[in-house]
């Protein structure tokens, strides 16, 4: 073992002093702030519509609401991203955002807020939203090239309450996650080109059985929809039509 000279443990002593103290009066980022965005006591970072083309760099480490709307940011990447540990409340929307995946948001526990409304996805993967255990309202709407959702990507937000997926190009959604989350009580399923046949038939059930958690007139018309060639499926056959109410 090596003891330092009482000296050198003054000297650390004061330097650590003199860093705290100037830590000390206020809660507010130390780290700077990045370029084209402002940072505010409330440990709030507002980049929105800067032209942005990446994640901004130099953020605060101690930032709790971080908006990043109308941008032109491709990619979240997760190194940069979860460093920001106490993040509450991420605004991606309106961005080129194409991809994320299990490690994109892993150590954002506290996050309760998320929006990637008007992105670039394609499909969402397994386990996308996985470690985010706290989050209660997800936005995922006007995502036009957005036609496949994993049957686990939401499976472990046991905190959600209201997931919108309004306004995607989803003909299908295999709901059997969704139906065991505890706390959801919203949903936005209008605009997507719903393929309302039996092959979805535990999303046709549940829509009947839990109407009062989605949102939007279009629900009603699709259920419509999905009754009438539920029928049809079955007229083909030409015997047994179910009594279907
Ligand atoms: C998206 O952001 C652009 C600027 O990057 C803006 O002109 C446009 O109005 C925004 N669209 C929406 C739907 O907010
Ligand atoms: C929506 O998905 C269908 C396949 O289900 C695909 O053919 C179509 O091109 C997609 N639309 C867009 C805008 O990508
Ligand atoms: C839905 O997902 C569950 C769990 O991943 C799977 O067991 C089930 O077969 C899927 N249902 C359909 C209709 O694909």
């Amino acid at each position: 073992m090596v003891f330092a000279s009482p000296l050198v443990t003054q000297c650390r002593i004061v330097v650590l002093l003199v860093l705290c103290l100037r830590g000390a009066p206020s809660p507010a980022p130390s780290a700077g702030c990045p370029e084209r965005c402002v940072c505010d006591e409330q440990l709030v970072v507002q980049c929105s519509g800067q032209r942005l083309s990446s994640f901004p760099t130099n953020l605060p480490l101690v930032t709790r609401q971080l908006i990043l709307s109308n941008n032109h940011i491709d990619e979240l990447p997760a190194l940069q991203l979860n460093y920001l540990s106490d993040l509450v409340y991420l605004d991606c929307s309106n961005n080129s955002i194409r991809d994320i995946s299990e490690s994109t948001f892993g150590n954002l526990r506290k996050l309760v807020y998320l929006d990637l409304s008007y992105n670039m996805f394609l499909k969402i993967e397994d386990q996308a939203f996985g470690p985010l255990s706290s989050l209660v309202m997800l936005r995922l709407t006007d995502n036009p090239l957005l036609s496949e959702i994993h049957p686990t990507a939401f499976a472990e937000n046991v905190a959600l309450q209201v997931l919108d997926l309004s306004r995607n190009n989803l003909t299908t959604l295999n709901v059997t996650s969704l139906i065991t989350l505890p706390a959801l009580r919203s949903l936005g399923f209008s605009g997507n080109p719903w393929n309302c046949v039996c092959e979805i038939e535990d999303l046709c059930l549940w829509m009947q059985i839990d109407t009062f958690r989605f949102q939007g007139n279009k629900i009603t018309e699709c259920m419509g929809r999905m009754r009438n060639k539920w029928f049809e499926k079955h007229l083909e056959n030409k015997d047994n039509i179910p009594d279907h109410k």
